[in-house]
């Protein structure tokens, strides 16, 4: 048996995480099926070509009925459309509350299968089966789960604990090289906010190929600290799950404006980084030398350090109307030192302005 490092997460339910390399050949070994009255797999059509047969083989030998729900690939699917088709699939399986719905992809699919059961019959069990390193190291655990609506990322949606996490980093090796850096900006705004000696780790690396054992190490890495903080402000109003937006508020205004179209998020939070390192700077709290050996780490992994052509006043306006403005304040997540983010900081919007337009030269 392939033995996983399992992570506690304890909030309004447990949730195990599992990590470890070549889990979901024996799916049956790290989840106990035996309670459920059926399964619905839901994945998307590359995840499905690529493991979704394996999977639904091992849910069919349970002896239980198992139903396949597929969905487009990108963040189009991530809709009130695809919910209300799920529903649909769901009433006509004559899916009742014993079943368990299990969630075989990326972000999109994690957050939209988590949606459905969250809200189909006020709630059915989940199992996130994560196959990116973006959705292994964040979005496949803590609960965040919705779609996005009129145009605006994860407008619609609640939190709601997965039964279960198995991020298995074996899939990570079939991910094409961008998807790849696209986790790792994730992986880098952990490190920065959060987890010095996560940092080092990225500062030694010498290339963009990990291997097992390294995946294995900085998953687990990032799950833990995942899991301290949603531990502690579940559903985000203490304002300590906050750190986990670290460099998001920039990210996120990149994404709304049409000039970064075509750029994934992971590109966008790596130029929001270094957009609150400069900030961090600016107002005196992190050294200049820090701010180098942040761009130089963004760039080593090929991820942009600058949005040039982007215009300033579109994402000045952009952050304004970020779901989380608080009473027209934005709470910035800051750095004052690798691994020393700060949450619930305001800054002058003058300081913002000159950063986003060195930014955008
Ligand atoms: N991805 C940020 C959070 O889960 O809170």
């Amino acid at each position: 048996m392939k033995t996983g490092h399992i992570i506690k997460l304890e909030t309004s339910r447990q949730c195990p995480v599992t990590v470890g390399d070549g889990l979901i050949e024996h799916l049956e070994e790290h989840f106990d099926f035996s309670g459920y009255s059926s399964m619905v797999l839901i994945t998307d059509t590359i995840v499905h070509r690529l493991y979704g047969r394996g999977v639904l083989a091992t849910l069919k030998a349970t002896g239980k009925k198992v139903s396949l729900f597929t969905l487009p690939t990108g963040e189009r699917a991530k809709s009130l459309s695809t919910v209300e088709r799920g529903y649909k699939f769901l009433l006509s399986n004559n899916v009742d509350r014993k079943c368990l719905i299990c969630a075989l992809g990326g972000g999109v699919v994690g957050d939209t299968a988590g949606f459905i059961a969250a809200s189909y019959l006020r709630g059915i069990d989940y199992l996130q089966l994560p196959t990116t390193l973006l959705a292994q190291v964040d979005s496949s655990l803590g609960g965040k789960v919705g779609v996005n609506f009129k145009g605006k990322k994860n407008m619609v949606g609640s939190f709601y604990q997965p039964t279960a996490v198995i991020a298995d980093v074996a899939l990570l090796q079939s991910l094409p090289p961008a998807e790849m850096r696209h986790g790792l900006a994730e992986v880098i705004k952990y490190a920065i906010a959060m987890d010095e000696g996560l940092y080092r780790i990225l500062e030694r690396k010498e290339d963009n190929d990990f291997s097992a054992a390294e995946l294995k190490d900085i998953v687990r890495r990032c799950c833990r600290l995942k899991a301290g903080i949603v531990e502690i402000d579940e559903t985000e109003k203490t304002g300590q799950r906050a750190i986990l937006n670290f460099g998001h508020t920039v990210g996120h205004a990149l994404e709304a404006v049409s000039r970064f179209k075509g750029k994934s998020h992971g590109e966008a939070v790596a130029v929001g980084i270094i957009a609150v390192a400069k900030i961090s700077q600016r107002l005196g709290i992190l050294k200049a030398d820090d701010v180098e050996r942040i761009k130089k780490l963004i760039a080593k992994f090929e991820l942009p350090t600058s949005c040039p052509g982007v215009s300033p006043d579109a994402l000045i306006n952009a952050i304004r109307f970020d779901k989380k403005t608080t009473l027209g304040q934005t709470r910035w997540v800051l750095v004052k030192g690798i691994g020393k983010g700060i949450t619930d900081q305001t800054v002058a919007e003058e300081v913002v302005g000159k950063v986003l337009e060195e930014l955008c030269r």
